[in-house]
């Protein structure tokens, strides 16, 4: 018997035949996000729900779909689904790690790159057809070849950017919450510091923590104090590690000299200060954006809950305890 499959979004051709040609799909049509009462309707019945990072999967859509076997989450990042509640019904929580390291790390950089150069600025005066030539004055950035790049978390994501950053010889320091050995230090070319250090000596702050209670606002009125005035911050991970008003804070009173953000508090909503701040780049969460990243995330889901409609344990649990 295939495994009743509820999808609450359109995801990439190869993915949807797979889903077709190997469970029995339902999904969600409209290209909106789903609400909660869409979401019950749809895998009240089902095996699985393969889900997106912005639906929230929570204890009463957990309780309303009594058959679910695992919930399969279509991103490495699964703040979204009340892990606690799962495990308590013993559901497996999946994820897709891995396969969207390296795009991004490209968003990172290249986030990096459009802040300290000022590429936002320059392109849309480019667009407005203000541009009157070359100015020795104009639009002058931040130097980013043999600056100073902080890293808070320093997992997958966090080591590919590095990799990015050596390219450009940058100083690479890093925090996370567990220190790497002298050999993998060594290896990676990154001094570990306290995260106030790091903060006081970075030229770039670049952030690749999971959004958990402990880092909630990682970063705030306090941390942008501590930043230089000519520092920039990075973040790809999740929008509420930053204190988003407190940004804007500091992005206007110029305490730190810009941003480049792919997320925010509350997507897809930003504080409306941000608009304004001609030192910010804003993307709309494009981090895993590229079909074949998107491709794989999708056959990763799907492999995971093909794993736990058959009883097995698949193969990217992030509740692994309910197998014990
Ligand atoms: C994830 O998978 O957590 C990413 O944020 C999606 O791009």
């Amino acid at each position: 018997m295939k495994p009743k499959v509820y999808l609450t979004r359109l995801l990439p051709p190869a993915v949807m035949a797979r889903l077709e040609e190997e469970t029995q799909l339902t999904w969600h049509r409209d290209d909106h996000v789903a609400t909660k009462a869409v979401i019950i309707a749809g895998a009240k019945d089902c095996d699985a729900l393969l889900c997106n990072i912005t639906d929230p999967v929570d204890a009463e859509i957990l309780a309303a779909c009594p058959c679910l076997k695992v919930v399969a989450n279509f991103g490495v990042g699964f703040n979204n689904i009340d892990v606690a509640a799962a495990t308590v019904r013993k559901i497996p929580v999946t994820n897709t790690p891995g396969v969207l390291t390296d795009p991004t790390a490209d968003i990172a950089f290249a986030l990096l790159l459009a802040a300290a150069r000022r590429i936002g600025e320059g392109e849309r005066l480019v667009r407005a057809q203000q541009w009157t030539g070359w100015n020795p004055m104009q639009l002058l950035g931040a130097d980013v070849s043999g600056a100073t790049l902080g890293l808070i978390g320093f997992g997958r994501i966090g080591k590919a950017m590095a990799k990015r950053a050596r390219a450009f010889d940058m100083r690479l320091l890093y925090w996370n919450r567990t220190r790497l050995s002298p050999e993998e230090e060594q290896a990676c070319g990154a001094t570990y510091m306290s995260k106030e250090d790091l903060l006081k000596i970075s030229d770039y702050v670049s952030l690749h923590v999971a959004y958990t209670p402990e880092t909630h606002h990682l970063l705030g009125v306090a941390q942008f104090a501590m930043m230089k005035p000519t520092a920039f911050v990075i973040n790809t991970a999740r929008g509420p590690v930053v204190d988003e008003a407190a940004l804007v804070q500091a992005l206007q009173s110029k305490t730190i000299a810009g941003a480049g953000l792919d997320v925010f508090e509350r997507e897809p909503e930003l504080h409306s200060g941000l608009y304004e701040c001609e030192n910010a780049i804003l993307a709309p969460h494009l981090g895993s954006a590229t079909i074949g990243t998107r491709t794989k995330m999708g056959m990763i889901a799907l492999e995971n809950l093909l794993a736990a409609c058959s009883g097995q344990r698949p193969p990217n649990c992030v509740n692994p305890d309910i197998f014990a």
